[in-house]
């Protein structure tokens, strides 16, 4: 029994016990060889892998994704020491805090991370928009934004804390668009889907239905003229309804101090 890196040839094998992990199928094959390429995909062998668990590390911070035990071999502590083994790692490069985000509807994942210390930080809604040619909208590049309203923001389904340098670059590159309105705001931070493509990721703070709807207009016209194929919404608002806004599910930002 250990732990080590995947490799290519651990594809397979893994695959098998990653396919209906959810009610929905699973998503691993869609990343696998991007997290492979980014490394620290950390796998847990018996005679066979039947474990994985992947980390991102950046900055001070540890993003933890992807925990799959095989089914045949829950509830044995290994999701908990591929957790562990991540922040191990994550400790020696000094970083602070770790994160991971969870189904708020997935009992078993939240008593895992309780167990190893992790506490509901926040809840956040996920909504997918579909793209549609709109002409109806008004916003501005944002120049700058006031951090209050973007602690954190997200790009490749990873949470990233902020801050003015952070906020001030992903305005300089015209990815934070805002709509204001009679003293309200809306703003969204958008960005590519690193690991699956043609999905824009939107980070969205809604102040009032009229900014929101300037804003969703949007980003549908946008989608359609640089082709994306889907808009995937984050936010910690719960939203009006809109036509062609769905929906999806919550989930909850896990954050553990590490020191
Ligand atoms: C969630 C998951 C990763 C847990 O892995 P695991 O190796 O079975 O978990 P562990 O054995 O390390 O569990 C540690 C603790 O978490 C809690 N826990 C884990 N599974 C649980 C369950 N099904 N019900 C209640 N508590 C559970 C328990 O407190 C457990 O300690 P205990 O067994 O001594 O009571 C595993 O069930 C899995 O792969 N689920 C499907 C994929 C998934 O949901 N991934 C997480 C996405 S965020």
């Amino acid at each position: 029994m250990k732990i080590r890196e995947a490799n290519s040839f651990d594809k397979i094998p893994v695959l098998k016990f990653c396919k209906d992990t959810f009610s929905w199928g699973d998503y691993v094959d869609k990343v696998w060889s991007s997290w492979l390429e980014e490394g620290n995909l950390f796998l847990f062998e018996k005679q066979f892998p039947v474990g994985i668990c992947h980390a991102f590390y950046s900055e001070n911070q540890i993003w933890i994704e992807g925990i799959r035990i095989d089914p045949n071999f829950r509830r044995e502590k290994i999701g908990s020491k591929l957790v562990t083994h991540a922040e191990l790692i994550g400790k020696k490069t000094n970083a602070l805090f770790s994160y991971m985000l969870i189904d708020t509807e997935n009992t078993p994942s939240i008593s895992m991370a309780n167990s190893l210390n992790y506490e509901l930080f926040e809840i956040w809604n996920f909504y997918s928009l579909i793209p549609k040619i709109n002409s109806d909208h008004k916003i501005e590049f944002a120049k700058s934004v006031p951090s209050n309203l973007f602690p954190y923001y997200v790009n490749s389904w990873r949470w990233f804390s902020t801050n003015e340098k952070i906020l001030s670059d992903l305005c300089l590159k015209n990815k934070v668009i805002k709509s204001s309105l009679d003293g309200k705001i809306s703003v969204a931070i958008v960005g590519d889907y690193k690991h699956h493509e043609k999905t824009l990721i939107v980070t969205l703070f809604s102040g009032s239905f009229e900014t929101l709807s300037n804003i969703i207009s949007y980003l549908q016209n946008y989608a359609i003229e640089k082709n994306y194929e889907r808009i995937q919404i984050l936010t910690k608002e719960k939203l009006s309804s809109f036509d062609s806004l769905e929906y999806k599910i919550s989930f909850n930002l896990m954050k553990k101090t590490l020191i």
